[in-house]
């Protein structure tokens, strides 16, 4: 049975693991953005620890009968405060394992998240996914987000 549930500081350790599978899935797409610097373990510590202290930040952990196979992570991105909307919600990250992908855990996960925020007056959500990762595009698209901004890159 899955479950969605709030992560506490026990699963630190199971979101390095995720995050770094998440990191190198990533990495396939997109090598200069991805490298990992050295120390990487403690920063991603440092990462998941910092918003777990954070009342605007959420990391979730999705179980499948008691064990995690997924999580994601949000925060509260500030905007400038000429515009009505000056705060949104960020998705940050996402990762279902493998196996249980394409069972409903990532839809879950976004849901719950979304759900939490609205409650809090929340009322817009961002996300940057990487133009190469279609499959994520659709998972996104499945879930009525839309394109409305491009981010470009060279090598300077
Ligand atoms: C993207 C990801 C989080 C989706 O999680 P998931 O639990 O597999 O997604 P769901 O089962 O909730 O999928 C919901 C819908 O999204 C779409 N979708 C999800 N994965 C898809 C895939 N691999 N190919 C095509 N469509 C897909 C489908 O429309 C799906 O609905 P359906 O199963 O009824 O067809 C997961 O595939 C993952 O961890 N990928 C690797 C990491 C990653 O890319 N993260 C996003 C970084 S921006």
């Amino acid at each position: 049975m899955y479950k969605i549930r709030k992560a506490g500081y026990k699963d630190i350790g199971t979101l390095v693991k995720f995050g770094k599978q998440l990191n190198s899935f990533e990495y396939i797409f997109a090598q200069d953005f991805h490298k990992l610097d050295t120390n990487s373990n403690k920063k991603f510590v440092e990462y998941f620890r910092r918003h777990m202290r954070k009342r605007s930040s959420m990391i979730l952990v999705a179980e499948y009968n008691g064990k995690p196979i997924g999580y994601l992570a949000a925060k509260i991105q500030k905007r400038s405060s000429i515009y009505k909307l000056n705060r949104v919600v960020e998705l940050l990250d996402i990762f279902v394992c493998t196996e249980h992908r394409k069972s409903g855990v990532g839809t879950r996960m976004i849901n719950f998240a979304i759900r939490q925020y609205s409650r809090r007056g929340f009322s817009h959500v961002v996300l940057f996914v990487l133009s190469k990762n279609k499959n994520a595009l659709r998972f996104y698209r499945s879930l009525g987000f839309r394109e409305f901004v491009k981010e470009m890159y060279r090598k300077a």
